[in-house]
């Protein structure tokens, strides 16, 4: 592998995920990871109107739920236009309901389907979902092939690199996954065990690229643009996929692409970070969905982190007991630095 500088050009300023004659273009070269309880369709539309990530992800979805329940695939599978293009996420440990909740997720209009290998949360590993998967990997490969069988769109896996350091099958893993013709990997770089502490090792995202030609966008730790161009230097990775930093900055996808085409990147005012928080919970509040109090209290607390002041506004969201109230904190706390 050619050694890249991490420096802006190290960024690509595309990618493609490609099956037979469909292709999802990834352009700019970032991915927006999926997060449970913040990730719905609200959060995505938002995102998509700041501009700057090439493909969207859903929350991650229970297959098993998806093939039972109308009400689970409106909650979790609702998306606009908009948000194209866009995969949806399943966890399941049953290829024959993987398959069919896949078929599903395409007849819904979605650009592509993602398997998660990577949720480390016990009620989904216990029935041997999520990262539960990475220690059966003869499991896994009939679950590949059930899916692929069942979908004409691309089929894409987000995986974490093993269940622990003693047991790592993310190479392995990856040329099963190419073999049987999943189309595009997603790392996060960490092993079940490690949860989301330590650092994720980005070494394993270039062996992972080392092992197949299928894309692979990197995870972990990126939370600047100058991340991205230090994980795709290191790794060589096709493009970065990127949650947690997404939550509290939605700007880094439009800073990241700023950053590979200028060597520079804008930072928020307040009136800026004032601006975006209204415009989020104004859309929270059009949307009306059951929850809404919960989730203006949730984006404030990755929100607010780097904001002047921040933890005050925090507690004031928190302590809101409507909606309209949560609303009327937060104009109140720009209000002050705004008018001056
Ligand atoms: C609140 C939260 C919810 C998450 N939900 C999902 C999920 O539904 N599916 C998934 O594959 N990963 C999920 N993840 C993991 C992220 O997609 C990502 O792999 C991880 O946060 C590491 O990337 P980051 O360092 O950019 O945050 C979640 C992470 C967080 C913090």
């Amino acid at each position: 592998m050619a050694e890249r500088r991490a420096t802006p050009d190290a960024l690509p300023a595309a990618a493609a995920i490609r099956h037979g004659d469909r292709g999802v273009p990834v352009q700019p070269a970032t991915i927006l990871a999926p997060m449970s309880g913040i990730t719905d369709t609200v959060f995505r539309q938002f995102l998509r109107g700041l501009g700057g990530c090439g493909l969207i992800m859903t929350e991650f979805t229970s297959s098993e739920g998806l093939i039972r329940s109308e009400r689970v695939a409106r909650r979790y599978l609702s998306f606009a236009e908009s948000e194209r293009p866009i995969a949806a996420q399943l966890f399941g440990s049953d290829p024959a309901v993987m398959a069919e909740a896949a078929a599903l997720v395409q007849q819904m209009g979605f650009d592509a389907v993602d398997l998660n290998l990577g949720c480390p949360a016990k009620k989904v590993v216990k029935c041997n979902g999520g990262s539960g998967l990475l220690r059966d990997l003869p499991l896994l490969g009939r679950m590949f092939a059930a899916i692929r069988a069942a979908v004409r769109i691309p089929f894409t896996v987000k995986f974490r690199a093993g269940w622990d350091d003693q047991h790592l099958v993310h190479a392995e893993l990856a040329r099963m996954a190419e073999a049987e013709g999943v189309n595009a990997l997603s790392l996060h770089a960490r092993t079940r065990a490690q949860g989301y502490s330590g650092q994720a090792q980005w070494q394993w995202i270039a062996e992972v690229k080392q092992a197949v030609r299928i894309p692979v966008f990197g995870n972990g730790d990126v939370r600047r643009p100058e991340d991205a161009a230090a994980m795709v230097a290191a790794t060589g990775c096709d493009g970065v996929m990127i949650g947690r930093a997404a939550a509290a900055n939605p700007w880094i996808f439009r800073q990241i692409e700023e950053y590979r085409q200028t060597g520079r990147y804008t930072l928020p005012s307040d009136a800026d970070r004032a601006e975006l928080i209204l415009r989020y919970f104004r859309l929270l509040l059009a949307e009306s969905l059951p929850g809404t109090l919960g989730k203006m209290k949730q984006f404030a607390a990755w929100f607010t982190h780097g904001v002047e002041r921040g933890g005050d506004l925090r507690q004031a969201i928190y302590h809101s007991r409507s909606e309209a109230q949560a609303l009327e904190q937060v104009e109140a706390f720009f209000a002050a630095p705004l008018a001056s």
